[in-house]
C-alpha cells in the first residue's frame, strides 16, 4: 500500500523543546543527556507521523520518550503531534537508528525498544536496508536495562518469521517472543501506530511480539 505524503507542520508550533538535531546531539545518549533527569527512558525506532509517542508518553508521563526517524518531514511531523498534544517528556531525532544504537546508548540503559511497521523492504537485493537486523538486535540486547522490553509489531509475515528466527539465533538472551494483543479500538487514535490503524481497517493481519529478557543481576 503506497505512503500518502505528509504534510509540513504548522510553522507556528515551536519545535525548540522537542526536536533534537542529530548533529546537537550530545556524545553519551541517556535520560540524563537527552531530558537533565534519571527517569526510564523509552525509545521507538521510525516513529512515522508520531502516533505512539503522543500515546504513550500521556499514558506514562513518568518516562522518557525519543522517537528516532529518518525521514525528516516525518520527524517533524511527530514533533508537531507531541508539541500540541502538550508533552515535556518526549524528544524527536531526524536520524538513522542504526548508528545511534551502534555507538552511542550506553550498555543496560534502556527501559524499551519499540519498532513498529518497520519497512520491509521486499526486493532481495534491498532487504540488507532493514532495520531489524543482526547488529541492531545485539545493540537492542546490550541496551536494555533489567525489566526492559523490545516492542516489534508487522503486518509483513515474512518480516516477522525472519526476526524472530533471527533473535532466536543471535539473541538468545532476549529469551522467548512474547504474543501482544491488539487494543479494543473505537476511536480512530485508538491504534497503536499510524500504520496499525491502516492495517486494521483493511483488514490485513498484524503480527505483533515483545521480548521481556531476564538478565543475570550484575556480580556485586
Ligand atoms: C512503515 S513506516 C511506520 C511508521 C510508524 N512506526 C507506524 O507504525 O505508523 C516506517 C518508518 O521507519 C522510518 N525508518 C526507516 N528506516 C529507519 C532508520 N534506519 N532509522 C529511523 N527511522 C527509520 C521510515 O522513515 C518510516 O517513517
Amino acid at each position: 500500500m503506497p505512503r500518502r505524503q505528509v504534510r509540513r507542520p504548522d510553522k507556528t508550533i515551536d519545535l525548540s523543546g522537542i526536536l533534537r538535531e542529530p548533529d546537537a546531539l550530545p556524545e553519551q545518549l541517556t535520560a540524563a543527556t537527552l531530558f537533565g533527569n534519571e527517569r526510564p527512558l523509552e525509545i521507538e525506532v521510525g516513529s512515522g507521523k508520531g502516533l505512539f509517542l503522543a500515546t504513550a508518553s500521556g499514558e506514562r508521563p513518568e518516562h522518557n520518550f525519543w522517537g528516532i526517524e529518518i525521514a525528516r518531514p516525518y520527524a517533524l511531523t511527530a514533533a508537531a503531534r507531541v508539541a500540541r498534544a502538550g508533552r515535556d517528556n518526549v524528544r524527536v531525532t531526524p536520524a538513522d537508528a542504526g548508528p545511534l544504537f551502534a555507538k552511542r546508548i550506553p550498555d543496560r540503559s534502556l527501559a524499551a525498544v519499540h519498532v513498529y511497521f518497520p519497512d520491509p523492504w521486499w526486493k532481495k537485493k534491498h532487504k540488507k536496508r532493514r532495520v531489524l537486523n543482526e547488529a541492531f538486535l545485539q545493540n537492542v540486547s546490550r541496551t536494555l536495562a533489567p525489566g526492559g522490553q523490545l516492542h516489534f509489531w508487522t503486518d509483513v509475515l515474512e518480516y516477522f518469521e525472519t526476526v524472530l528466527e533471527l533473535a532466536a539465533t543471535v539473541t538468545p538472551e532476549l529469551g522467548p517472543p512474547i504474543p501482544e494483543e491488539a487494543s479494543e479500538a473505537e476511536h480512530d487514535l485508538d491504534y497503536r501506530t499510524h500504520f496499525e490503524r491502516r492495517s486494521r481497517q483493511h483488514a490485513i493481519p498484524v503480527y505483533r511480539v515483545y521480548w521481556a529478557p531476564l538478565f543475570e543481576p550484575a556480580a556485586v
